[in-house]
């Protein structure tokens, strides 16, 4: 089976020197963490190379020596490039998702680049997918993409991997596309973010920006199963905890040590960032060193900072102000033989890092926002048995794990100088206990790990995906019914009415019938083979005023509890009295939630919250129902969280109750029932095997068939009425 991650950057960059060109490995968490994945999958890359080639030789040379990799490039030209990487992703996206929301900025033309080049990439999927291939998109980069597959290949396996955080939806609806974006993530089935809070974040931003409705970690899209989880990257353990014991690698640590003297060695390993809180961490280097003289002479800095979107003007302002803090701070306290911070603004090779990481006895990382930060993953796999500190920012995504670091607010600079003093200051022995604990975490949840839980999820949810399939009724099934209805002398055809017959409407009262649904009904009323029900729990009255001029038809109301026939309305309870105590609670819920409101029947009772904002709905409706549990139990009424609706009705009559009295009026050779909320499941439950039970919307265990939309139901009346 082919896997195709799709990243903006591949692993390996090209560059051109003096006409040659030259590959060598990106850095950045995404290609480091992923090329170290080791998969059963046959593994190819599509992503941009690294450079916007103008000639087609050049852009061939490249593909060429990338194919062997089983890499294939994306080329961009240079404005395309400009507009959608440096522009939308990296001056609107990336500072947004970071909390950055002053240096956000959007531009249409960036946005219309982004979309162009989101495009670009779907095409080369495309071009690369077969019937076998399952397609990993990462990041913020390629956040439409999933839904463009989609678009293209309905059928097409697809997830997403957000490798950065997600913002809170008060920070995320702030951007004029966030819908777009949304909807672009929610073409994949399955979307994972590094921690629970990034997560729910994105839930929120779907349930408050698009409507949908979550229930758990599954949103329905279109009739597609679409789940999310909260799964934290990890790296390649086996190769950070060995490297050191290699002769490159220890070689280096022996020159490191010889450079720094028996001075305690702080490291810091970043991307030139503005998330990676570089300047407060260089503040509160300085007011360690302001708070310490007894450690002048005694501690250096080594400072790593790998030069990444220079282009970007923020990323640009920041490399000035930190060359100057770092020449203030040698300058202020710099003696002979001694300087405080060693800077180092060039990428390391890989044993070259490594060896950093071995000789560090402190890793100060101290994003003021972060996604995950692999490097703090890295220092402690490097470290083996030496003894070390980790000092981690609590808003990096991997202190949700490491919580054997020293947690620092990287905004408050005197932490940051406390934690370096506690750091130089712990005994070995507590430093060998935390980094043990620390690798045990890590070493246990490497990338394998990682992706191995990432593609198990996906295969479950594309198992649940042809679950549902197998449930919707096809042409095939379709047939199937007709000709069960066709070669049938005796019929009972049974219809929910909201949701199923007629869509759902802000005020209730607005979903009447239309002439198309009455007329349909009608000409199923006029065949004598059929006896025609709705099974609703709308009250008599209304039933009555918009369907009761329907020569034939049935009525049942209220879930049971009335049913009107050829002779008129039968009742099976009498009007409801209600306690005094459970009316108080409906009415102060009422009161304190806008826009929803009560409906008195009579055997039932409602609280409706359709037109509620749907996360205060679903809060107010479970803290209500927590309060009327107890008098509901005590009186013998069962409550139900249907949809947008929570009501209360006597235990003894249910829509299923009345089915199976229809059921055993007659002897019946076609039944046929179709309804889409919980309370239409208790029809299901009461129907002989071989008919014909439908759920409207999600697929449910007790309906044999499932219809995606509610416009669906037209159409199969419209078959019925023609046979
Ligand atoms: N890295 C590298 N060369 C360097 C410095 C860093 O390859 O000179 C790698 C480092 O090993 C790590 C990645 O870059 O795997 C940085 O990932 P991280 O998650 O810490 O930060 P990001 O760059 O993704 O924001
Ligand atoms: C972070 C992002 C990656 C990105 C990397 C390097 O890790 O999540 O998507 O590739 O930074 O950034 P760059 O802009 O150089 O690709």
């Amino acid at each position: 089976m082919k896997l195709i991650i799709v990243a903006n950057r591949l692993p390996i960059k090209v560059s051109e020197n003096n006409g040659k060109l030259e590959f060598e490995t990106s850095e950045g968490g995404l290609a480091t963490g992923l090329n170290s994945l080791d998969t059963i999958y046959e593994k190819h890359w599509i992503g941009w190379p690294g450079v916007c080639p103008k000639d087609k030789t050049t852009k061939k040379n490249i593909t060429m020596e990338m194919v062997k990799m089983k890499m294939h490039p994306v080329f961009l030209s240079s404005s395309q490039y400009h507009d959608y990487y440096e522009g939308y992703s990296n001056s609107t996206l990336w500072p947004l998702c970071h909390y950055f929301y002053g240096y956000s900025a959007f531009q249409r033309n960036q946005w219309q680049a982004y979309k162009e080049v989101n495009q670009i990439f779907c095409n080369k999927v495309m071009e690369q997918v077969d019937d076998d291939s399952i397609v990993w998109v990462q990041d913020y980069q390629l956040m439409l993409l999933p839904n463009l597959l989609r678009e293209k290949c309905p059928n097409l396996r697809i997830a997403y991997f957000h490798h950065i955080p997600f913002p809170s939806f008060e920070l995320f609806s702030v951007m004029p596309n966030s819908s777009e974006l949304l909807k672009g993530l929610l073409g994949a089935e399955f979307i994972a973010f590094h921690t629970l809070d990034y997560m729910r974040h994105f839930t929120k931003s779907v349930e408050r920006i698009l409507g949908f409705e979550f229930k758990l970690n599954e949103v329905m899209v279109d009739g597609r199963a679409v789940w999310v989880d909260a799964l934290p990257m990890g790296i390649n353990y086996e190769l950070y905890s060995q490297a050191p014991s290699t002769e490159a690698v220890k070689d280096s640590v022996y020159k490191l040590k010889e450079q720094f003297g028996g001075n305690k060695v702080i490291i810091s390993v970043d991307r030139l960032d503005y998330s990676k809180g570089i300047v407060h961490r260089l503040v509160g280097f300085e007011t360690f060193l302001d708070q310490h003289p007894e450690y002048h002479g005694k501690v250096s800095l080594g400072m790593i900072i790998v030069p990444s979107r220079d282009k970007v003007i923020k990323y640009a302002e920041m490399k000035k102000h930190i060359d100057e803090k770092i020449g203030n701070i040698n300058g202020k306290f710099s003696k002979v033989g001694w300087t405080p911070v060693n800077y180092f603004y060039h990428s390391f090779k890989f044993n070259d890092l490594v060896a950093m990481y071995k000789v560090a006895d402190i890793a100060l990382i101290s994003p003021l926002r972060d996604g995950m930060n692999l490097v703090a993953k890295e220092y402690i796999a490097a470290k083996q048995d030496s003894p070390g500190v980790l000092i981690l920012s609590k808003m990096a995504g991997a202190s949700i794990e490491l919580t054997d670091a020293i947690l620092i607010n990287p905004n408050d600079t005197d932490e940051i100088a406390l934690a370096i003093q506690q750091a130089l200051e712990m005994p070995e022995i507590e430093q060998k206990r935390r980094m043990k604990r620390l690798q045990e975490r890590v070493s246990k949840y490497d990338v394998n790990r990682w992706a191995s839980d990432f593609f198990k999820e996906w295969k479950e949810v594309i198992d649940r995906n042809l679950q549902i399939n197998n449930k919707t009724l096809t042409k095939e099934g379709l047939a199937e019914l007709f000709n069960r209805y066709s070669n049938s002398n005796k019929r009972l055809l049974v219809f929910d009415y909201d949701g199923t017959l007629v869509g759902f409407h802000n005020n209730p009262k607005d979903a009447y019938p239309t002439q198309e649904v009455k007329s349909l009904l009608t000409t199923l009323c006029q065949d004598d083979k059929n006896s025609v029900v709705i099974n609703s729990g709308r009250d008599c009255n209304t039933l009555d005023s918009w369907l009761g001029d329907i020569k034939g038809l049935k009525l049942a109301a209220e879930h049971g509890a009335y049913y009107k026939d050829n002779e008129g309305w039968h009742k099976k309870s009498g009007t409801q009295k209600w306690d005094p105590k459970l009316l108080e609670i409906m009415r102060k819920f009422t009161c304190k939630t806008v826009n929803s409101h009560i409906e008195v029947k009579e055997t039932a009772i409602v609280w409706h919250y359709r037109e509620v904002v749907n996360e205060m709905g679903q809060f107010r409706a479970r803290q209500m129902m927590r309060e009327l549990i107890p008098i509901c139990s005590a009186q013998n009424f069962q409550i139900i969280n249907g949809n947008k609706v929570v009501e209360i009705k006597p235990n003894q009559y249910s829509k299923g109750t009345e089915i199976r009295r229809l059921i055993d009026e007659d002897n019946f050779d076609f039944i046929f029932a179709i309804g889409d909320d919980t309370t239409d499941e208790d029809m299901f439950r009461e129907m002989p095997y071989d008919s014909f039970s439908i759920k409207v919307g999600n697929t449910c265990d007790d309906a044999r068939y499932t219809l995606t939309r509610q416009k669906d139901v037209i159409n199969l009346l419209y078959g019925l009425c023609v046979r």
